[in-house]
């Protein structure tokens, strides 16, 4: 499984996830943020991705500026986030419609890295490709061993020995 697949597979059980019912306990929104936000956007996307698809991809202005609106998105997603929780905590009445807010800008944003940002990976060199899977297992595994990763991506245990090859 690649870089690609595992952002894919989680994307996929980010549309699931959106699908439970609604408003959750805050806890499970904060441990659903950390995977979204710590997980997958930092450690796969800002930390390992999108610096490769930067360098890789100079020159492509149109790529390059879709690239840094669809990454901006993340710190709006994490305030977003941290306005959630703290509404969550106090019992606010917005609190439902903010994770709904959240869900919607998630959604949005995920289909617009699949249709814009993704459709790069395959031009990309195969030693890139091979290397930054490495970097972006090494990560999941992190995760999984710092925090409930494994129950919000979906993946076994033992998928996580398929990472990265
Ligand atoms: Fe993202
Ligand atoms: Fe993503």
């Amino acid at each position: 499984m690649d870089l690609l697949d595992l952002l894919l597979h989680e994307h996929a059980e980010i549309r699931t996830w959106a699908l439970a019912p609604r408003p959750w306990p805050v806890q499970q929104f904060e441990e659903f943020n950390w995977f979204v936000v710590q997980c997958h956007a930092t450690q796969l996307e800002d930390e390992v991705l999108f610096p490769l698809l930067r360098s890789r991809m100079a020159g492509r202005d149109e790529f390059l500026r879709s690239l840094s609106r669809i990454a901006a998105d993340h710190r709006l997603l994490a305030t977003l986030a941290g306005n959630t929780i703290k509404y969550g905590r106090e019992g606010a009445d917005v609190y439902p419609r903010r994770i709904d807010d959240y869900f919607k800008l998630l959604q949005f944003h995920n289909d617009s890295e699949e249709e814009m940002i993704f459709t790069a990976w395959n031009e990309l060199p195969a030693a890139d490709r091979e290397d930054a899977s490495a970097r972006a297992a090494d990560s999941a595994r992190r995760c999984a061993s710092s925090g409930p990763y494994l129950r919000y991506s979906g993946l076994a245990e033992r998928t996580l020995g398929y990472l990265g090859q």
